[in-house]
């Protein structure tokens, strides 16, 4: 691969050889040394136009634990701010030599840009409302863990539950769940739901206790309000009685159900239970899975094909 943009880009074997080299860099994670010299004498710089906590850090740290330099690139105190196009930027960070840009940009198509101005690999961080394919991974990663499913997700049923609409993470989720089998369905008031749903492989429903029960999988999405210019729902409060996992659901989930989140959380809205009181909460694995997908990822796009073996 040159370039890790969309889920449906990398298509199904990426998707799955990529699971697979995240399954070794969990293994890496683990050592009392977690640094691999795979990508020594590589350069890694970390673009982000949008704010983010996890997917930069663990971008961040999944490029030193592979020892490569890393660059990270502050919108705040660059010269964008002296009116430099976001072309001469980038061609004049690529000038100083970068392999790979980890890219979050608030315009969807962003990373497909960027890609015509530089030679380096492109990784998508978020673009707008499109996708989040690294997120999607990790939700992978994690969910394989938990049920030991490195066959794939046949059968699984996983519900995706809240703001469909304006999250990226939902339409990577959609493509990677759906693509090693699983069975989803989205759970929203349709005002939360993307046009053209009948599309995509997904049943849906407005009744989160109709399937409630049912789930192996149930996938918590943040309330976007920064992305809202108009109120679709009528009341945070209604929502979370309608949508939310409130105290009164957390019993009638199956016993082995996963509870998932990609974070930040809204507490209290789509999330009404503290998560270290949800039996199947892996919303902490979900976040250290990031690193080792991430790792896998840039190893994947710039690696020299040899798994890395221990640091000296
Ligand atoms: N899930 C996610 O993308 O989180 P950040 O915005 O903190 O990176």
């Amino acid at each position: 691969m040159k370039h890790f943009r969309s889920i449906a880009e990398a298509g199904p074997d990426a998707v799955r050889r990529l699971l697979d080299l995240a399954d070794h860099m969990a293994e890496v994670n683990r050592r009392p040394n977690p640094k691999v010299p795979a990508l020594r004498g590589k350069t890694v710089c970390n673009v982000f136009f949008e704010d983010s906590t996890r997917t930069r850090l663990s971008f961040e740290t999944a490029a030193k634990r592979l020892s490569a330099d890393t660059m990270n690139f502050s919108v705040s105190s660059s010269s964008l701010n002296k009116g430099e196009s976001l072309r001469d930027t980038i061609e004049t960070i690529a000038a100083m030599g970068v392999d790979a840009f980890v890219i979050r940009h608030r315009s969807t198509g962003t990373p497909w840009q960027i890609a015509q101005w530089t030679n380096a690999s492109i990784v998508n961080a978020g673009d707008g409302w499109h996708a989040h394919p690294t997120q999607a991974l990790l939700d992978c990663a994690t969910i394989r863990t938990a049920f030991g499913r490195s066959d794939g997700f046949d059968g699984l049923r996983v519900a995706i539950v809240g703001d469909v609409k304006h999250s990226r993470v939902a339409r990577s989720d959609i493509e990677a769940f759906s693509m090693l089998g699983a069975d989803v369905t989205l759970v929203a008031p349709k005002t939360l739901l993307p046009p053209f749903t009948d599309r995509m492989p997904v049943a849906v429903t407005t009744d989160l206790d109709a399937v409630l029960s049912e789930v192996d999988v149930l996938y918590l999405l943040r309330m976007q309000t920064e992305r809202m210019t108009e109120a679709l729902v009528p009341d945070l409060r209604e929502y979370t009685a309608r949508f939310g996992l409130t105290p009164a659901r957390v019993p009638r989930l199956a016993d082995h159900a996963l509870v998932m989140h990609p974070g930040p959380m809204n507490r209290g809205v789509e999330i009404a239970v503290d998560p270290a009181e949800i039996p199947g909460s892996v919303i902490t694995q979900q976040v250290t899975n990031g690193i080792a997908v991430r790792m896998a990822v840039l190893f994947d796009l710039l690696g020299s094909g040899s798994l890395p073996e221990a640091t000296s």
